[in-house]
């Protein structure tokens, strides 16, 4: 009995969809038991066409059932990118007094007379579970003639104004509007002209508060913000964000307005935002990100469908010499996917031995921690095969950590795919540790307890289950390893 995914690159244990495109998660709740995971998809082909919101669900954010098309175009235009909120209190009127779904999204067409772009926000509801979906029949519920550019709702309940607050991208800003019954919103400000990045439209935000360094009496602020791929730079698409005050209908950025901060040194963590309703008690902020790059997304080398998503993460607020950052770790539930564990303590690595040489597989996780001593650079060679290699490695003088898909595999499809992706990391008490994640087609880095996180996918195409444990020049000391294999969601 098939208990994998057997097509070429097809994640086993990253949600993909089923078949055809997909672009950015959307709408992600929590409701009664169920973790819901809409995306933006075109169910007619394996490339961006007229976008739909696809469905899946999970009650342990790692296997996912894929459920029925939850949003389709109508007469006001495509559906792009959105959110979803429980109101709990029937805000909306929509739920006779009970609780239920609701999902705020933009519509996209264009204006009859000029055919230029029209983008608008509307609603839709439910009172099955996100089973079945209403249009809201004011639809939309807020424009701006002006704003060509004017998407991707992120809408939460603000609890000390009593409200519920829209953040939306128009251009090279975030406005920010608020509302009492979801259905009519006031403009309260708008941010960002002037601060962080703006080498691509903006797109996508996120705003939510989180303690800094678990202190329940220190919060602050996060607005995710993702830019749009710019053709005359080598990243492509990418996600910035911010830290500061939000008092109900004003952000103010901690930080000078020319600080850019990226949630990811990868190429392939575009679009991400979190879960709205994750139960208070977890108190947990958990993301998800579309795992590719506007620069190339329409032509990965995938057959039947395009597109993974990244793992589920937990974001959290460290205070660091440099300011209030962001860390990322993978959601604590993926360990049930652990099926076969090896661990190594105190290991002295020398240049050409392989620790790992008999260990074989293209999906599988590492937790390790380095102490330096000799060596000018270690890590791991993944996905070998005879011409193939990915490098998950740390440049010990240069303080670096980095993935190299130079050599991964197939990379022909585009020309700005194959190369080195890096980031600064700093040694604690003289340490590195990497925790990375394999999977058919991706790589995860997440260094130091998920400081610096770097995301990429990879198109092995050999045969490729060889590892390697590598160092170069001299001797360093493995403290530990763990490493597992994963087993596939497939069902
Ligand atoms: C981001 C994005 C959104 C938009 C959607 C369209 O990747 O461009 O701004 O809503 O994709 O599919």
């Amino acid at each position: 009995k098939q208990q994998y995914y057997t097509e070429k690159y097809r994640p086993q244990y990253h949600f993909s969809p089923e078949k055809n495109w997909m672009n950015d998660p959307n709408g992600m709740v929590f409701y009664e038991g169920e973790y819901h995971l809409f995306y933006q998809y075109h169910p007619h082909g394996t490339t961006w066409g007229p976008m739909h919101w696809g469905h899946a669900v999970s009650k342990d954010l790692v296997s996912w059932e894929h459920l029925p098309i939850g949003l389709a175009p109508d007469e006001h235009g495509m559906i792009f990118s959105g959110s979803a909120i429980v109101d709990w209190n029937d805000s909306s009127g929509f739920f006779e007094g009970k609780s239920g779904l609701v999902a705020i999204f933009t519509h996209a067409d264009t204006y009859p007379e000029t055919n230029r772009a029209r983008q608008r926000q509307s609603l839709a509801y439910s009172k099955d579970h996100g089973r079945t979906w209403i249009k809201y029949v004011g639809n939309p519920v807020l424009q701006e003639e002006y704003i060509s550019d004017f998407r991707d709702p992120k809408v939460f309940w603000h609890g000390e104004t009593n409200r519920w607050v829209m953040v939306v991208a128009s251009g090279q800003s975030i406005r920010i509007y608020t509302s009492r019954n979801i259905t009519s919103w006031e403009f309260a400000s708008e941010f960002g002209e002037e601060e962080g990045s703006h080498q691509g439209v903006w797109e996508c935000p996120d705003l939510f508060e989180l303690p800094v360094d678990k202190d329940p009496n220190q919060k602050k602020w996060v607005l995710f913000v993702s830019i749009g791929d710019d053709p005359s730079l080598p990243e492509g698409s990418r996600t910035q964000y911010f830290t500061g005050e939000f008092d109900g209908k004003t952000f103010v950025n901690d930080n000078s307005p020319e600080t850019v901060l990226w949630i990811d040194h990868g190429r392939d963590n575009y679009a991400g935002v979190s879960w709205s309703d994750v139960p208070n008690k977890d108190g947990r902020r958990i993301y998800i990100g579309w795992m590719s790059n506007w620069r190339y997304a329409n032509v990965t080398p995938t057959k039947e469908w395009r597109s993974a998503l990244t793992l589920p993460r937990v974001v959290e607020l460290q205070s660091t010499e440099e300011g209030i950052r962001l860390v990322q770790k993978p959601v604590q539930e993926m360990q049930c996917l652990r099926v076969d564990h090896k661990s190594f303590q105190k290991e002295e690595v020398k240049p050409g031995a392989n620790l790992l040489e008999n260990v074989k597989s293209n999906t599988f996780e590492i937790i390790a921690e380095f102490e330096l001593t000799k060596a000018t650079e270690f890590g791991f060679k993944v996905c070998k095969g005879a011409n193939e290699e990915t490098i998950v490695g740390y440049d010990v003088k240069n303080q670096r950590v980095f993935v190299d898909r130079s050599h991964s595999g197939e990379a022909a499809f585009h020309n700005a795919f194959a190369g080195k992706h890096e980031s600064k990391l700093v040694p604690e008490n003289n340490k590195i540790t990497l925790h990375i994640f394999v999977d058919q087609s991706s790589v995860e880095v997440f260094g130091n307890q998920g400081q610096v996180v770097i995301t990429d996918l990879i198109f092995p195409s050999e045969e490729h289950k060889e590892i390697e444990l590598y160092v170069k020049e001299g001797d360093v000391i493995l403290q530990s390893l763990e490493f597992y294999t994963l087993k596939s969601t497939w069902r």
